[in-house]
């Protein structure tokens, strides 16, 4: 009997797994209905054996797809052999990961973490002992910069330079030293700059915010300003890096070069969270030890899976083809011209479509899109992103691109 009444209100073993996790799950995401057990490459299926192509790659940490063979054999091997030491040792492969990060980014030194967020962290640590050691601001007086709109994480001091109501409320209080300008503003950015100015910190093209790509030429602004002003310039592309916007990094569209860099998500090749902080040896030679650490940071497992995730982008060339199928999918998209599109805007496989909050919200796009195979996720009320597995095809990008004309056709006929 009890059986026919869970039959009766859980009509799929989807749904009733969904509810089963809602009892011992905190309620801190929101997430779309589905449940899924198993992922290749550009799909994953769920419980039912359905389908999905996933244009989302859990927010570029997937850029690889999902368990690339290379990455997950590199995995395997190392797993076996020495997975966890924490720093208090030398390992044979901290070093060649680190050196291949300063060889792609082009910078000194590197620190290993594990999530984003710590990075970040690390990142207003350098940035702030910088400002003491060699810039000489007076103690506890450095401030840094940060755009309105940013996203850099979740810990306490990351969200209180949040401009997020929702990021914030009920976690004060907050750590000061932070100030918030418009993104994108290069003036407004020049009059907040003080003699304690240590660092501007950006993404060079917001995510979280909605895909939000400044004007040609703002990163060579925010050098310039910087350089100008003695102020370091920190970019996180904990997103945006690692080939998602059609270079290695979305610095080098304009041809310049950070003081310090901030990487995650897919430096961890899509099957552990491995993330750094890189910059010249002028911020990055202050740390001493003592001065930061953490257990798991550098472990020889992470190191192996994030030299073969660097590698393995390198060579089989997934860079270029996040600039090809970037530019075709943004091209497509922007043809569309539905009325309830209101802008599509992004760089490479990072795409972001703007639906107009009048007619429809991007909740629902993307629980369409979902009920039809294509995976994607909304953020903030109005814009639904696109950033498959840098490994897509033109024909899986076809599929979306069906799927996405299909579902707005029929929510434009339900208007
Ligand atoms: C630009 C940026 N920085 C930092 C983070 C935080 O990364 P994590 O969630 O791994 O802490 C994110 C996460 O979305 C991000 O997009």
């Amino acid at each position: 009997m009890l059986n026919n009444l869970i039959k009766k209100i859980f009509k799929t073993p989807t749904e009733k797994a969904i509810h089963h996790e809602s009892q011992f799950v905190a309620y801190n995401y929101k997430p779309l209905p589905v449940l899924l057990t198993r992922a290749e490459g550009v799909y994953a299926w769920d419980m039912e054996g359905k389908k999905y192509l996933d244009m989302m790659s859990a927010y570029s940490a997937v850029s690889f797809g999902h368990s690339n063979p290379r990455i997950v054999n590199v995995l395997i091997e190392q797993a076996k052999k020495l997975a966890m030491t924490s720093r208090a040792y030398h390992t044979d492969k901290l070093g060649p990961f680190m050196e291949k990060l300063c060889q792609v980014t082009g910078l000194d030194l590197a620190l290993p973490m594990n999530t984003g967020a710590e990075a970040v962290e690390t990142a207003i640590k350098a940035a702030r002992q910088w400002g003491y050691m060699v810039k000489k601001i007076p103690e506890n007086q450095a401030e840094i910069i940060v755009a309105e709109g940013n996203f850099h994480g979740r810990t306490t001091t990351i969200i209180s330079f949040s401009t997020e109501p929702d990021y914030r409320k009920n976690f004060g209080p907050f750590t000061p030293g932070f100030k918030a300008v418009p993104f994108g503003d290069i003036d407004v950015i020049a009059k907040a700059i003080t003699p304690n100015t240590c660092a501007v910190l950006f993404e060079p093209i917001q995510g979280e915010a909605g895909i939000k790509v400044p004007y040609d030429g703002f990163l060579r602004d925010l050098r310039k300003l910087c350089d100008d002003n003695n102020v370091l310039l920190i970019m996180d592309e904990v997103q945006s890096g690692l080939g998602r916007t059609g270079k290695m990094f979305a610095f080098q569209h304009e041809n310049i070069m950070p003081d310090a860099l901030i990487l995650g998500k897919a430096l961890g090749g899509g099957l552990l969270p491995v993330s750094a902080l890189v910059g010249t040896k002028e911020v990055m030679g202050l740390f001493v030890p003592g001065s930061h650490g953490s257990t798991f940071g550098g472990n020889p497992l992470a190191c192996a899976v994030g030299l073969e995730a660097l590698t393995v982008m390198e060579e089989e060339d997934m860079v270029k083809n996040s600039a090809t199928l970037g530019e075709y999918m943004l091209t497509q998209l922007r043809g569309m011209n539905s009325r309830l599109i209101r802008e599509v805007r992004g760089k490479g496989l990072w795409i972001g479509v703007d639906f107009d909050p009048k007619y429809v919200s991007a909740r629902t796009v993307c629980e369409k899109m979902m009920e039809k195979g294509v995976l994607s996720k909304e953020t903030h009320e109005t814009v639904v992103r696109f950033a498959p597995p840098l490994t897509i095809t033109r024909a899986q990008i076809d599929e979306a691109l069906t799927v996405v004309r299909e579902v707005v056709r029929e929510l434009e006929a339900a208007l």
